[in-house]
Formats: C-alpha cells, sequence, structure tokens
C-alpha cells in the first residue's frame, strides 16, 4: 500500500482535496486514502446555497460534510463573499431596482449566520472574502457589485458577521495570483488594514493554481513571508499545477508528455519543500481536485482542453509528482 498523503505531512499541515458531488463518488476511496481534510468546490458558494431570498439549498453541501465525518476529514468553508457566483436576487429589489447599503448588508448578515451556523463547529476555516483585490491598475479592490453598493467596508462587515455565527472558526481572505509582486502587496495591504482596525481575520488564502513554468519559487517564498510577517495563518487553498504556459492555446496535446511530467514533478518537489520550510506558518495545503480525471482547468483556458494538474493520474494512479512530494516529507 502507498503511504497516505496526510499521514506523511501530520506534522507539518492537513493535506486537502476541493470535491464536488461527482468526485465524491469517483474518488472516493482515493479521497478518504490520502486527504484529511475537504473544500467543497462549489456547492458552499452563495447561488448553491442560497438561490432565492428565502430558500437555502443545503443537501449537497450537507452530503459533503457527512462524507468528511465518516471519513475524520476536516473541512474548509468556501466561500461567503465573492463578486462571481452570488445569486443576482441578492442585489435587486422586488421592482428591479438596484438594492441600498442597509438592504444589502442586512441581507449579507442573514446570508453569513445562516450558512455559518449550520455547520459551527465543524468548519475549522472559511474563505470569507474571496478575490476581492483587483489583479491590475492602481486601485485596491476590483469592481463589484458589493463594493459599488455596500463600499470598501464590506469586508469588515462580511468577517465580523462570520466570526459573530462562528466565534471558534478560523476566518480568511482567499485570493490568486498571490505570488505577484504588485497584487502581493495589495492583499498584505488589505490584510493589514483589516487587522488594524481590528477586524476577526485570522489568515490569507493562497490560492496557488501555479503551473510548470508559474510562479518562480522564490516569488512563492517572498508571498509567504511577506503575508506570515502579518502574524496570520496561512493556508494553501486551491493548488494545481498546470501543464500548460498560461498563453499556450494548444489543442493537439491528448496526453501529458513525460517532459511535462517530469518538470511537474520536480514542481511539486520545489513547491512542498518550500511548505515544509515554512510549515510552522503553514497549517493546511488544498489541492483544487485530487486526481487528473477531473479537474476544473479542462476547458479553461482553451475550451475543450484536456489538463492533468495533480500528484494522482486519470486512474487515481500516482504520478512521479506524488513520489517527489512524499521524498519530501522525508527528507
Ligand atoms: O452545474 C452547472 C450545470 O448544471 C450546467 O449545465 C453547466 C453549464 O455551464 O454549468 C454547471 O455549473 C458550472 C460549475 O462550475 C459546475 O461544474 C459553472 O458553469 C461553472 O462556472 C463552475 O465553475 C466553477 C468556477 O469556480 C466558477 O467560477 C469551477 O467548477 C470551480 O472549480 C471554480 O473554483 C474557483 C474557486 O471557487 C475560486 N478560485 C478560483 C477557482 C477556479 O476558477
Amino acid at each position: 500500500m502507498n503511504t497516505k498523503l496526510h499521514e506523511a505531512f501530520q506534522q507539518h499541515f492537513l493535506i486537502g482535496a476541493a470535491v464536488n458531488p461527482r468526485t465524491i463518488k469517483l474518488q472516493r476511496e482515493l479521497l478518504a486514502y490520502h486527504f484529511n481534510s475537504v473544500t467543497a468546490e462549489n456547492e458552499m458558494k452563495f447561488e448553491r446555497v442560497h438561490p432565492s431570498e428565502h430558500e437555502y439549498t443545503f443537501d449537497a453541501a450537507d452530503q459533503l460534510m457527512a462524507f468528511a465525518k465518516s471519513n475524520g476529514m476536516g473541512v474548509r468553508g468556501h466561500t461567503l463573499v465573492w463578486h462571481n457566483q452570488t445569486s443576482p436576487w441578492m442585489f435587486t429589489n422586488e421592482d428591479g431596482s438596484t438594492v441600498d447599503r442597509d438592504t444589502l448588508l442586512a441581507r449579507l448578515k442573514a446570508h453569513i449566520e445562516t450558512v455559518v451556523s449550520r455547520y459551527k463547529g465543524e468548519i475549522y476555516a472559511w474563505d470569507v472574502v474571496n478575490e476581492a483585490v483587483s489583479d491590475s491598475g492602481e486601485e485596491l479592490l476590483r469592481p463589484s457589485k458589493w463594493l459599488d453598493i455596500i463600499g470598501e467596508d464590506f469586508i469588515a462587515k462580511a468577517f465580523e458577521y462570520a466570526h459573530a455565527a462562528d466565534p471558534n472558526a478560523l476566518l480568511f481572505y482567499n485570493d490568486y495570483n498571490e505570488s505577484d509582486p504588485s497584487k502581493r502587496e495589495k492583499i498584505y495591504t488589505l490584510v493589514k488594514s483589516l487587522l488594524d482596525q481590528g477586524v476577526p481575520i485570522h489568515g490569507i488564502g493562497l490560492q496557488a493554481h501555479w503551473s510548470l513554468y508559474h510562479p518562480n519559487i522564490d516569488e512563492i517564498r517572498e508571498a509567504i513571508e511577506r503575508y506570515a510577517s502579518l502574524g496570520v495563518k496561512l493556508h494553501i487553498t486551491e493548488l494545481d499545477v498546470s501543464v500548460f504556459r498560461h498563453d499556450d492555446r494548444r489543442t493537439d496535446v491528448v496526453a501529458p508528455t513525460e517532459e511535462m511530467l517530469a518538470l511537474q514533478a520536480e514542481r511539486y518537489k520545489q513547491f512542498f519543500q518550500v511548505f515544509k520550510d515554512y510549515s510552522e506558518h503553514i497549517a493546511s495545503v488544498t489541492f483544487w481536485g485530487a486526481a487528473d480525471d477531473y479537474t476544473w482547468l479542462d476547458g479553461f483556458p482553451v475550451r475543450d482542453r484536456k489538463n492533468w494538474p495533480f500528484l494522482f493520474d486519470t486512474a487515481h494512479q500516482p504520478k512521479q509528482s506524488y513520489w517527489n512530494v512524499l521524498e519530501v516529507a522525508r527528507s
């Protein structure tokens, strides 16, 4: 039997996977064997749990919680406030006009209270606010209805509501391009200002949607050190390693080449070495999936194109990347 990943890293951090109803079925054995934390890929997002004002739909999320419980896994909650996948009714009055600040805050509070208290004590960390920072330009926050209608303090308010609903859950700000120096500084500035205001925020989630080529290890180390200097916890929340460069639009690659797999194994080794080096700050490392038979990268950014970003292949067998990661755990 192969070594369980989560056992290999038990002195360092939890090993997680994002799951959905389909992968809970198809990858059940692999998930239960190697992982001791799960995140709902979509099933706890706003539009899934709260499709209309007085209707909450928790079936899929509850099934995920039951799967985690029966396998002794922790759960990361994802996500309460995002510019994406929020039901449109949230921002609209019955007559079709846009709601005012007080109405939106009241709706936000009701949403967060309901969702967070449902899983109180069962979710060890919540991605309270996801991807609020702007990717480019001078402005700190990306344009969104949250920002337009409430103003910048929609972020602080979300954390306050979540903390009131479950004072023991760790509350995270989660984002991507975390290693890009200019975005990294914006994320740092945002979290620092929340901490300075006394907002209950406990950590930064580094999504880690990386590739064979990007980012470089120094950029990752710098991001981790910069964030850790704020005294907050760090979680790696959505790790995957695309075999394509971000501007590679080829559609004729039907299987990963030997070269891709070797490079991927090398990258995974470097990444896990960094995570281990900083494991004093990093308590949880979650992949955005588990094995190459399912990844959100199938079809992104190029339609109908397959990708192979994980440690396990399409038949759930360990790739060289798995053995390299294990080597890091043992070194
Ligand atoms: O379930 C519906 C299905 O009924 C419908 O027929 C089909 C038609 O498009 O769509 C299905 O929903 C899709 C859903 O994934 C489930 O597969 C949505 O269109 C699609 O937009 C959605 O994508 C998700 C994406 O977030 C939304 O932006 C991905 O699965 C999910 O992996 C991805 O996860 C995000 C994190 O939450 C935040 N960080 C980035 C990460 C990757 O984009």
